[in-house]
Formats: C-alpha cells, structure tokens, sequence
C-alpha cells in the first residue's frame, strides 16, 4: 500500500497532523503538497508538543523523509524559523527535500494579502496574512518566483524587476503604500539561498522511484476539502488545490500510483475566516465546544468557529477526494453532552437538499435538518479498542459512518499520538 493521500475533510484543523504522524515509522516520505504557512498543525508526542506551519509532520518521524513539494509556496524566513525551533528541541531536520519547482513568498506577497484584506473591508476573507493568495496569484499569472531562481541571481533580479513593476503600481496607485525597492526583496531571499541549496532536489524523480521500489508515501494536504480553491465556498477558500487531485499536481505523483486517499474530518467542526457554516453555534454550545475542544488557531490563535457534525459536507468531501477512509478526531470533546445533533440535509428556502448545494447563495441560505443522538458520559480518552467505548459514543459513531458515505478507520479519542482507536489499518 505504497501511496496514501491524507486530506482535510472539512474547514481546517481536523487534526490532519496527528492523523498523518499515526502511521509513524512504516511511512518513509511524507510529502506536503498544497499552501504554505497559513497551516498548523500541532502534533502531541509524550509531554512534547510540536507546532508545525511548513513542515510536513513526518519531520518527528525518526528515518522518514519529509518532502516539501512544488505544489507548495514557502516563506523561506518561516521555514528556517521552523527548522532552527526544532533542531534546537533535539529533532533531526536534516532529511528535509524541497522542490525546485515549490514558488516562493516574496515580503509584497505579505503586503499585498494584507492591505487587499483591508480594501475589502466587511467583504473580506479573514485570510492568515502570509501572502498565500499573492504568491499562488502570481504562479498562476507567470510572474512567480520558484526556488530554482534562488539560485541565479541575474534570472531572479530579472524576474523580481518584473513582478515589482506591476506590485509597486498597484501598492503606491491603488493602495497607497509605499513602494518596495528591488534590493530589499532580494537580499531577503538571498539571505536564505545557501543554507537552503543542498536540500533543493528534483523530487518529483525522488518521489516515483521511491514508489518503484514498492517505499511508502503520505501525502499531506493542508487546509481542507471546503477551503480548496475549486471545491470549497468560494471565495471564502484558500488559493490551492486541498483536495486529493492536488496531491497529484502538488507532489508530481500519478493518479493511478493513489492507492488511498483518507478524510480526516472532526467529530464536530471548526472553521477559522468569513464565509458560510450552516452548524454554526453562535451559542452556548459553541462557547463549550469552543473551550473543551481548545478551538483557537495555530497559526494566527483566532477563535475558531464551532459547530455539529456536518454529514452533507462529510458526503461532499467523499466524493470530492474519492475518500477510502475517513479518520475521525476529537470525539473525547463531545463526552458530557446529553445529546448530540448531526446535520444530515438541509432546507434551503423550502427545498430539501440531500447533497451540497452548488451554489453560494444556496449554501448561504442552508439551514440544517438535524438527527440526534444521545451522549455519554464516561472518560473515553483511554478507549483503544471500538468496544472499548461507551455503547452511545459507538452509535454515534456507526450513524456518522452511515451518514458520511465512507468507513470511519481510526477515531481519535485526545490528542497524543496513542489516543486512538484504529479499526482498520490505513496501509494495508
Ligand atoms: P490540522 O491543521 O488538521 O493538523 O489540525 P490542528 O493541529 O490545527 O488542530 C487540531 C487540534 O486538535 C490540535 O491541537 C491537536 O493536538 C488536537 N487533536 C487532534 N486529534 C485530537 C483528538 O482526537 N482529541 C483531542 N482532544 N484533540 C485532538
Ligand atoms: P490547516 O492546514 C483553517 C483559512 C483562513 C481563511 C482562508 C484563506 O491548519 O488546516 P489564506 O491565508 O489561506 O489565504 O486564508 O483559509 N485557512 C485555514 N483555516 N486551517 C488552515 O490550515 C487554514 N489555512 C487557511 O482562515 O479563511
Ligand atoms: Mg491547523
């Protein structure tokens, strides 16, 4: 079971980077395909807690090698952060590949996503404020930077000469900033080229042979399946591919060499940013969820946005990503409550929807059909077995199976690395 795509199955934060690091030491390549540090993912080991925002989380895994892939842009300042913050805890970083093809964030990219978030005003996104939307803009337009120019001076003068043109007519005309000279741009990035040179490979060849000799490659997606720039709620959405045909176009990898692709998606859901969320808690019950499930970002520690179980999105997600498992986390938050309501379709202006409604005016008006299923009340942090859990929090789980269109492998039940129940193995 060589390849295996690991997605976010709902808004973010599902735990996708616990989710990955479970299959710990049988993995040999974990690989980040999409965004760049407008992702966190904490990942528990022991009493160590490990904040990753770049970094693939097979970074903590002895002997795996961690791939950042041409899918992804880089802040290259946050990425040595992030290497120097954990060579320093004592975890070996000197596995890391990078893509020569990966684009680079700029310091306009930073200006740029957050002085058109101001434009926007009450219209706007509620990005990270990483320049992830300018950097993949800019990529998509052909006046990126990719990593390979780091290493020539006069085609990465050249081409940031061009792209300034453009930025500093739009930042001094249209936003009324100052502009940003040439050699400031450079010198930041150059500043970083040395240190990054011998990690720069073509993996895309790494990651193909590495499947010819039968060696087994996570794929990690950041965000998620509704922040994905073609399949989420735009334009409240990320600007790359989060789902699972990214991991393709992000890692250079096949479809036909995808042998998995597993949803992870939370036993509730969170969202962080504007746009809509029809299990949105503006209650009480948020507020709880809120606080016992330690809902604030880790990346930018915004609240997050809490709501119930979403089936509809879960079915979307499914069919959207061709999901073969869904890893479900957190269920340990929801213990105490007396009932718990699943969204199982929704009523858009008297018309009920089964499925996702395609368009935003539609999604924006869903309101949700809800079952509900009882609670319990037992500690089930310590559950490693499916039986070992409270016959209540087992029916909820088989109703969130049925409800989702996908087998639930492996249920999350803290947030260490063993606080899991696995019914059945993601690799074989
Ligand atoms: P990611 O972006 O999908 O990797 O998720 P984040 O790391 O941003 O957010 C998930 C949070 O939930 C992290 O703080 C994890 O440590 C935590 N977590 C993951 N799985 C579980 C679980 O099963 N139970 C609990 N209580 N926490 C979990
Ligand atoms: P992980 O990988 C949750 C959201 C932002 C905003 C929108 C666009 O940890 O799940 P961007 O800066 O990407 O242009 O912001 O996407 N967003 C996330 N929300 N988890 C994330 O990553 C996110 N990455 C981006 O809040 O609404
Ligand atoms: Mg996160």
């Amino acid at each position: 079971m060589p390849a295996v795509v690991f997605v976010g199955a709902q808004w973010g934060d599902e735990g996708k980077g616990k989710a990955t690091d479970v299959l710990g030491s049988r993995v040999d390549y974990v690989v980040k395909f999409n965004g760049g540090n407008n992702a966190g993912h904490t990942v528990v080991i022991g009493d160590e807690k490990y904040a990753l925002h770049l970094l693939p989380s097979g970074i903590l895994t002895p002997g795996c090698t961690p791939i950042i892939g041409n899918g992804v842009v880089i802040d290259l300042g946050v990425l040595f952060g992030e290497i120097d913050g954990l060579e320093s805890r004592g975890v070996d970083t000197s596995r890391l590949l990078v893509s020569s093809a990966a684009h680079v964030i700029a310091p306009y990219h930073r200006t740029i996503d957050n002085v058109s978030e101001r434009f926007l005003g009450k219209r706007k996104i509620g990005t990270t404020g990483r320049g992830i939307g300018p950097a993949y803009a800019d990529k998509i337009s052909r006046v990126g930077v990719r990593v390979g120019d780091l290493f020539d001076e006069a085609i990465l003068r050249e081409k940031i000469e061009g792209a300034l043109d453009q930025k500093n007519h739009l930042l001094v005309k249209v936003y009324n900033r100052r502009a940003i000279a040439i050699d400031e741009v450079i010198e930041e990035l150059l500043t970083h080229a040395e240190r990054l040179r011998p990690m720069v490979t073509d993996t895309v060849l790494v990651l193909n042979e590495a499947l010819d000799r039968k060696q087994t490659v996570v794929l990690e997606g950041g965000q998620a399946t509704m922040l994905d720039i073609d399949h989420g709620t735009y334009p409240f959405v990320t600007s790359s591919s989060a789902t699972a045909g990214g991991a393709c176009t992000g890692s250079g990898i096949g479809p036909t060499r995808i042998d998995r692709v597993v949803g992870v998606a939370k036993a509730y859901i969170t969202r962080v940013g504007e746009g809509p969320m029809p299990t949105e808690l503006v209650d009480g019950e948020g507020e709880r969820l809120r606080t016992v499930g330690g809902e604030y970002g880790t990346t930018t520690g915004r609240p997050r946005r809490c709501g119930w179980y979403d089936a509809v999105v879960a079915r979307y997600s499914s069919r959207v990503n061709g999901l073969t498992d869904i890893v479900l986390t957190k269920l340990d938050v929801l213990t105490g409550l007396k009932k718990i309501p699943v969204c199982v379709a929704y009523d858009v202006e008297g018309v009920r929807y089964q499925d996702l409604p395609v368009d935003q005016h539609a999604f924006g008006a869903a309101v949700p059909v809800y079952e509900e299923f009882d609670g319990w009340t037992d500690d089930i942090t310590g559950a490693r077995e499916f039986g070992d859990l409270p016959r209540a929090a087992q029916k909820y789980v088989l109703a969130l199976e049925k409800a989702s269109g996908c087998r639930i492998s492996a249920i999350g039940v803290g947030p260490g690395r063993e606080a899991l129940i696995v019914r059945h193995d993601l690799l074989s």
